[in-house]
Parts: C-alpha cells; structure tokens; sequence
C-alpha cells in the first residue's frame, strides 16, 4: 500500500463511511475532527444518504445521465451506487481523488472520473461527457459537500453559468453548511488553519444564489428531512444535522 503524506477529505469520510480506499494519516486526521466533534461520522452517512435519495429522485424524473462536481470518492453509497443503470461521470479539482476514483471505476462501463473545476464549467472536458455519457439528453447534477468552500458571489455565477449549460429539463441537487455549524467552534479553526474557510448560510441566504433554477418540493430544507420518508434505513438514530439541502431544475 502507498502510504500517503498528507490526510485527505474525500479519504476520511470513506474512514466515516466505512469504506476501504484510506490511509493512516487520514484515520489519525479523522481522530482529531472527532475529539473536537465526535458527530462528525453521522453527520457524512446522512449526507451520503442525502445523496442517494436526491440521486433516485432525479432518476425517477426520466434523467440517466449524472455529472456529480467535488464528488470525493465513488465509493460507500455515491451517485453510481445509488442508481447502478445510470451512466455517471465523476468530477472534482484534487488529483488524488481523481486518480483512486479512476482507478475504482476501471471496470465500470458507465462511469468514469476526469478533473473539472465546478466554478469553471470551462475546465471540463467536453469530448470526455461524450465518450462516457453518449449525446446529452436532460441531465442530473450532484453538487454535493462543497459549496461550503465557494464564496456566495462565485457560487451564484456558478450555478448561473451551470444553468446556461444544462439542457432544459435538467435537475441539479445542492447542499449548505448551515449556521448552526458556528456553535462548533475548534472545527471551524481546525477547517479555517487548514486553508478551507466555510461559508455558512441560512434558507434565506440560500435562495437568491439558485438565480432562475426552480426548487422542486419540498424546498431548502435541513438534508435529514429531504424526502425523509424514502430512506430506507429507519430514521431513529439520526439527529438533525446542520446541512440544508434542495433540488432545482430548469
Ligand atoms: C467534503 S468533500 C465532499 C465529497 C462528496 N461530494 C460527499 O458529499 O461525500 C468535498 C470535495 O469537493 C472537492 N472540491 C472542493 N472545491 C472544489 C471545486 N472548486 N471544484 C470541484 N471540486 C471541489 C474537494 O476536492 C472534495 O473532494
């Protein structure tokens, strides 16, 4: 095994999710999150549920092409996972997580892994859509676990210039770190030291930035609560954690 220099995001929640595609330093590095905050686990299997139900609603609207932005590892429930017939192409910036996903994903017919900046449509290769989606029909998008890094001016021209480029039809599933994160002080200057600054936001806050994408029901709502009622797994156990989530289409 290789043993890597420095922990990684993507690797520790598969640490969180159960998963096997992580090192020792990102153990070690999901030890300290969890002294300060020991949620943390619960906080990234809810998101991960969060991304299974949004991901078979949107298929369950007719969609069966994904392209999933800041997607961290296609492991432990992600977009694939979740709905196995559709075709799926993961994106993200960090090389690390590209090269192990490429690598997961070697004998997947129907999804791939290839690097794009999300607040740069640009940076994505549209020959690459080709080969692994075939000719864009309506598509689903998942932009899930990262728009707490993005500032609101970036992140409202992002989802502009993301709405320009989706064919009418489209739905696009989001997530916020909501304000109740601030109570947690010694995570957010763990996260602040460690070059991630989290932009926090409220429903109120939230809804300008989607610009002309339309919500679908039940609106911006805390992630545990989206379509509560489809999870599979009892909710008992699960506590109301501080992301809020919504799907919107064009
Ligand atoms: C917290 S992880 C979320 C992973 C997964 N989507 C989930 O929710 O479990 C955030 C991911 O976003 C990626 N990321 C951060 N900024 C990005 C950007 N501007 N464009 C694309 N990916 C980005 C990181 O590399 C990381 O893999």
């Amino acid at each position: 095994m290789v043993v890597s220099p420095v922990p990684n995001t993507a690797r520790i929640l598969d640490y969180w999710l159960g998963g096997f595609h992580h090192y020792p330093v990102d153990v070690e590095a999901a030890k300290v999150f969890e002294s300060l905050y020991p949620n943390f686990p619960m906080v990234f299997r809810t998101l991960r549920d969060y991304i299974s139900r949004v991901t078979r609603y949107i298929e369950s609207q007719g969609i069966e092409q994904f392209v999933v932005f800041g997607s961290g590892l296609p492991t432990c429930g992600n977009v694939h996972e979740a709905v196995p017939q559709a075709k799926v192409l993961y994106t993200d910036i960090d090389a690390a997580n590209i090269e192990l996903g490429q690598k997961i994903l070697r004998d997947n017919p129907h999804a791939d892994y290839i690097f794009c900046d999300a607040t740069n449509l640009d940076t994505l290769d549209r020959s690459v859509i080709d080969r692994v989606l075939g000719t864009i029909q309506r598509l689903g998008m998942v932009f899930v676990g990262v728009s707490a890094f993005i500032p609101d001016d970036t992140l409202a021209q992002m989802l502009d210039q993301l709405y320009d480029w989706a064919p009418a039809g489209s739905f696009l599933a989001l997530d916020f770190d909501g304000e109740a994160l601030a109570q947690y002080q010694r995570v957010l200057e763990l996260l602040n030291s460690m070059g991630a600054p989290l932009h926090m936001r409220n429903p109120t806050t939230i809804r300008p930035l989607l610009g002309r994408w339309q919500l679908t029901q039940p609106g911006i709502v805390p992630v545990s609560a989206w379509q509560a009622d489809a999870l599979e797994k009892p909710a008992q156990g699960r506590e109301q954690v501080f992301m809020y989530g919504c799907v919107v289409y064009k």
